[in-house]
């Protein structure tokens, strides 16, 4: 069952009347059986976004479809949705079993169907042998699964996660992400996972939504988001280590860095930026080819890789820093490297709209002109 979100708007008025609009314009849809990572820096309007699609909190405008339904109006019970949140809200008195049965309570499930739905859910997450303790004998990554196997139980169609990796350490996050991963596939239930976390959010999704200021940036394959990013943002959000900024002109048809030109573009002449992933230099031999140079000041060994901290000679950005190779030879500490920039690592951000201009319009390009108001 597809999920769609049309106009989705909500505006919070503050007590001074303020408004703040934490979802502004929302249209995405959430493809049958996929996992959905709902991305952006805190205070994006994630979460109000997830209780939204919960009916927990109601909309100022738009719709949301479940399938064909319209359910923006109907309560939370009557959406057929499990809801996992950040700090695992179990009942601390009860034990698993009870916990997990919980959600079946006011259902008129019969009790032998209950218990073995429970236990079902239990042996998916992987804790159906811990039933009878009680949540604070657990550790944290088997709290949250129990969390998850009570969202469960009641064999929701659409599973919605806020945060629900983000009280563990870095362990087992990265265990218990594999096992959501597992258990969205093995149950094929359409899912929203809401994370800040880019990392987690390109290595379980199906398609990652980035959202900024209550507004959808964009929508893809982690990867695809990741090789064509539309604006400066999404370009800085995704990746680590982060992309490299540098401030550059066309001339000609040329981007400059400094003195140098990194790529031929068919724009008029201009300031822009332009962004280089870490990985986007290809270093060469020989001093005098390579359209980029740059001072290596710090190498350090990751594993395969070398990851460098270079400085380019001629302009005044700050130090950047990239990936090779390890077995690449002459990288050395104070010398002057030369590199080649990799066509589809690199891109050309608008100065004002900072859209990725090789992906824009030239209307989209064009900078509305503010009509500046005079103060009195
Ligand atoms: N009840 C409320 N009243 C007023 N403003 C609110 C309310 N709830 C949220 N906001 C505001 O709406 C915006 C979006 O909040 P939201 O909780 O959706 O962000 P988020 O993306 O989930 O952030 P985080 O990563 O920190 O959880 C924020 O600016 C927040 O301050
Ligand atoms: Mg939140």
């Amino acid at each position: 069952m597809d999920i769609k979100i049309v106009h989705l708007t909500k505006v919070f008025a503050d007590k001074d009347q303020a408004e703040v609009r934490a979802v502004d314009d929302l249209d995405i849809v959430i493809p049958s059986g996929k996992l959905i990572g709902l991305l952006g820096p805190s205070g994006c309007g994630k979460s109000t976004t997830l209780y939204m699609i919960a009916g927990l909190l109601s909309p100022t405008d738009g719709q949301i479809y479940f399938g064909d339904d319209d359910v923006t109006k109907l309560s939370p019970e009557k959406r057929g949705i499990g809801l996992v949140f950040q700090n695992y809200a179990l009942y601390p008195h009860m034990t698993v079993k009870q916990n997990i049965l919980f959600p079946l309570q006011n259902l008129k499930v019969p009790k032998v169907e209950a218990l073995e739905r429970a236990q079902k859910v239990a042996d998916l997450v992987d804790i159906g042998s811990l039933m009878d303790r009680k949540p604070r004998q657990l550790s944290g990554g088997q709290q949250q699964r129990v969390a998850i196997a009570r969202a469960l139980v009641k064999e929701p169609d659409v599973l919605l996660l806020d945060e629900p990796l983000s009280n563990l350490d870095a362990r087992l996050r990265l265990q218990t992400r594999e096992e959501i991963k597992r258990i969205q596939r093995e149950t094929g239930i359409t899912t929203v996972f809401v994370t800040h976390d880019q990392e987690e959010a390109m290595s379980i999704s199906d398609e990652i939504v980035v959202m900024k200021l209550g507004v959808v940036q964009q929508q893809g394959k982690p990867q695809d988001v990741y090789n064509n990013p539309v604006n400066k943002f999404v370009a800085k959000f995704l990746g680590t280590p982060p992309i490299n900024m540098f401030n550059a002109e066309i001339v000609d048809g040329k981007v400059m860095i400094g003195e140098e030109a990194i790529a031929e573009v068919p724009f008029e002449n201009q300031e822009v930026e332009v962004g280089i992933r870490p990985e986007g230099f290809e270093v060469v031999d020989g001093a005098d080819s390579g359209a980029f140079s740059f001072v290596v000041e710090q190498i350090e060994f990751i594993g395969r890789d070398k990851s460098i901290v270079a400085r380019h000679p001629n302009c005044q950005t700050a130090s950047f820093r990239f990936i090779i190779d390890a077995d690449i030879q002459g990288v050395e500490v104070g010398k002057t490297i030369r590199a080649n920039v990799k066509p589809n690592k690199r891109y050309i951000f608008h100065k004002v709209t900072e859209k990725n201009m090789e992906l824009s319009s030239p209307e989209e390009l064009e900078v509305v002109e503010q009509v500046e108001e005079l103060g009195e």
